[in-house]
């Protein structure tokens, strides 16, 4: 039986070898704590930390390498941030396509009464109307939130234009990039953005445990530190340190991780991120072309226009559940999908398809034509049994 990996949204399950050889390398040839003893050994793994940070700020066209924290996943980090910045009274303006990592702890902000909270309602395709979202801006509004991409449509949100308009006004903005971090173009200096939140284990290639945030100038200064503890720097002092990295980086790092993914941006990196997305797109293209001749009874959700969307589509098909279709899928076929509502209610919501959810497919770069056309076989099949 075929095993095809279609769940690239959720995690990238298929890593470059050199990752693992990073991971082995630092485990059995390294394995001391960073920033922590003068020892050799100990700078070794300061090095390895040093040089992913170094990769993650020249993928984001950064300046400042001391401006990435890490973390353990984009959920803790964008935790770190909306925490560590709102303020009582705060107005905040987000959308409807978000995923819980940033809906969550802005709802929880709202019920404890520190901020108000105005959520755009995109359209069914998933997109941001912009008119919309800049007259949700109310003189208080002190930050807004967006994902880069949805993880249920894949639909891209314009994250450049929203950017114009906050720093046109001052507003803080946070970026959520867990879906087009190593996928798409993510130029820091274009997007204008204050934050560009990351998970490490899904575009990124790397493993999981590792996230984190490109941070500009102003994010540095105004964010509060919400996490305290040992930093291996100021020592003396019971106030955390209040310069970059150790301002967000308590306790000792995922080192190991953080190892897989230095490797995983390396390889990204010389593969480039344009040839990454050229190929996802491509497989993106041929698959939505492919349901559109399948069946009318399959219906597909988001923008369906491979340019404007990750590599990521959500379907359902007429007279089958979704979770029914990916388990078939996964049995019968090998091919591994998810269902069900995808840690982003309210995108459901936007798209109709809550509270049932849809059958969601994701490529990466490691995904073939073959693969596609093996899926849109299998569909079909299904299809032609009922
Ligand atoms: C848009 C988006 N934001 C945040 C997350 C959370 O990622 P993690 O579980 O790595 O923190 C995900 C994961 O699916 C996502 O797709």
């Amino acid at each position: 039986m075929h095993k095809v990996y279609a769940d690239y949204a959720a995690t990238s399950k298929h890593k470059p070898p050199e990752v693992w050889e990073a991971m082995e390398h630092y485990l059995k040839e390294i394995g001391t704590s960073p920033g922590r003893g003068g020892y050799s050994l100990g700078l070794e793994a300061d090095r390895i930390i040093f040089s992913a940070r170094q990769k993650i700020t020249r993928l984001f066209n950064g300046d400042k390498q001391n401006n990435v924290f890490f973390s353990l996943n984009v959920t803790h980090a964008l935790n770190s941030v909306l925490k560590g910045f709102l303020k009582k009274g705060d107005h905040v303006v987000t959308s409807s396509m978000e995923h819980n990592a940033v809906a969550r702890p802005l709802k929880a902000l709202e019920d404890s009464g520190i901020i108000e909270l105005t959520m755009v309602q995109c359209t069914k395709e998933g997109l941001l109307p912009q008119d919309e979202f800049e007259k949700a801006i109310r003189p208080d509004t002190r930050m807004i939130v967006i994902t880069h991409a949805s993880n249920v449509t894949g639909t891209i949100m314009p994250v450049k234009e929203v950017g114009e308009i906050a720093a046109s006004k001052g507003i803080f903005y946070v970026v959520d990039c867990a879906q087009t971090a190593g996928v798409l173009p993510i130029d820091s200096k274009e997007i204008k953005a204050d934050v560009l939140a990351f998970t490490g284990h899904k575009g990124l290639l790397g493993p999981q445990g590792t996230g984190g945030c490109y941070l500009s100038e102003r994010a540095v200064q105004e964010i509060f530190t919400t996490v305290h503890g040992g930093t291996g720097s100021k020592s003396d002092l019971l106030t955390h340190p209040d310069f970059m990295p150790d301002k967000f980086e308590s306790g000792t790092p995922n080192t190991m991780g953080i190892a897989g993914l230095n490797a995983a941006l390396d390889w990204i990196l010389r593969r480039g991120v344009h040839d990454i997305r050229a190929h996802e797109e491509k497989l993106t293209r041929l698959f939505l072309k492919g349901l559109q001749e399948l069946s009318d009874k399959v219906i597909i959700y988001g923008p369906q226009d491979a340019a404007q969307q990750t590599s990521t589509v959500s379907i359902n098909m007429e007279g089958y559940d979704a979770g029914e279709v990916s388990f078939i899928l996964d049995r019968i076929y090998g091919i591994m999908t998810r269902s069900g509502l995808h840690c982003a209610p309210c995108a459901h919501q936007t798209i109709e398809s809550f509270p049932e959810g849809t059958l969601r497919f994701s490529f990466g770069i490691f995904s073939t034509a073959e693969e596609v056309e093996y899926i849109l076989d299998s569909l079909g099949d299904i299809l032609a049994q009922k």
